[in-house]
């Protein structure tokens, strides 16, 4: 079987809690609400090219557990192939503690747990399935050589390869360059990566500028609000590309359904320009911002207008 978008990654149940603000250290705040929800980047982002249209398949650990059969339920019930998604009894399903304020903020403490677990055997049982894929998406909440592999088999088989270096890392291996032809982070990955700010568009051209320097066929540094910066080895400037602007709820899993959107363009328009794939990702993205939670966010084919397939 074919398939368009493989991703190798995580999986994650998101636990939410929606509050005034985000609590300082040693303290405890009054929210107003609570829902678990299914999360981790991987899984995100497979969904999210799922609902776009795409053929998708998962590979990726969870925990022989309630929230592990849970998950893969989740993949069948948005169209995502089940076939490589593997249990074990050896640790828990991933989980996410997340807390979202009033401005739609976040912030995240990850247990990866069964994420973990996902190694070399299981990648040399799905290298069929990889060498016929389109497009290949790989992040670090797995073990970061299973990713490194996963992008090598990848390059190695000429697969188109988007690597999300989240979370990010200071001292990533020079590797993850190489083996990238869409390197793409938000603006906080990309100032640990180069070591210099990145918080207007300005900065975000250097960074993407510096970043592309370590290999990679191109940089997309993702800016909330404001879009995202576009820079392609055969481009000698940057191009910034502006969001739609959307009154933020939850900015959860905005940059997995961006990353998941870049992946279905990719499959589907292989010959698109990068820059016009990530103006229309930007539009997928500022459409799950609008609504709480993650994945229960992000759009289906039938919210989107024509215009974007
Ligand atoms: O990018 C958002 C995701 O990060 C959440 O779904 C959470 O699971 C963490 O992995
Ligand atoms: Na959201």
């Amino acid at each position: 079987e074919a398939f368009d978008v493989v991703v190798v990654g995580s999986c994650m149940t998101d636990l939410v809690s929606q509050a005034p603000r985000l609590p300082k250290a040693g303290e405890t705040i009054h929210g107003h609400r609570f829902f678990i929800g299914f999360g981790g980047k991987g899984a995100n982002q497979c969904i999210q090219a799922a609902r776009m249209g795409v053929k998708t398949t998962m590979i990726c650990k969870v925990g022989k557990d309630f929230f592990g059969d849970n998950y893969i339920q989740n993949f069948k019930d948005n169209d995502v192939h089940t076939e490589f998604v593997r249990q074990t009894s050896e640790a828990a399903t991933g989980a996410a503690s997340i807390t979202v304020n009033d401005a739609g903020e976040n912030a995240i403490v990850i247990v990866a747990g069964a994420n973990m677990l996902l190694g070399k055997d299981e990648l040399q049982e799905v290298l069929p399935a990889i060498r016929r894929a389109k497009v290949l998406v790989c992040q670090l909440e797995i073990n970061s050589q299973t990713s490194f592999q996963a992008l090598q088999m990848a390059r190695e088989n000429k697969v188109k390869t988007i690597f999300n270096p989240a979370p990010a890392i200071p001292d990533l291996d020079s590797g993850f360059y190489k083996v990238s032809d869409v390197f793409c982070c938000n603006e906080s990955e990309a100032e640990l990566l180069t070591g210099s700010p990145v918080s207007n568009v300005d900065e975000a051209h250097g960074a993407a500028q510096e970043l592309l320097q370590r290999g990679c066929g191109a940089v997309i540094i993702t800016l909330g609000p404001q879009g995202c910066v576009v820079l392609t080895a055969k481009a000698s400037t940057a191009t910034h590309v502006p969001a739609p602007v959307v009154t933020p709820v939850d900015t959860t899993g905005a940059g997995d359904s961006f990353i998941g959107a870049l992946a279905f363009y990719m499959a589907r328009h292989p010959a698109m320009p990068l820059e016009e794939m990530a103006g229309r990702a930007n539009r997928v993205a500022a459409l799950s911002v609008g609504a709480a939670g993650t994945q229960t966010s992000f759009p289906f084919r039938r919210d989107l207008p024509d215009e974007l397939f």
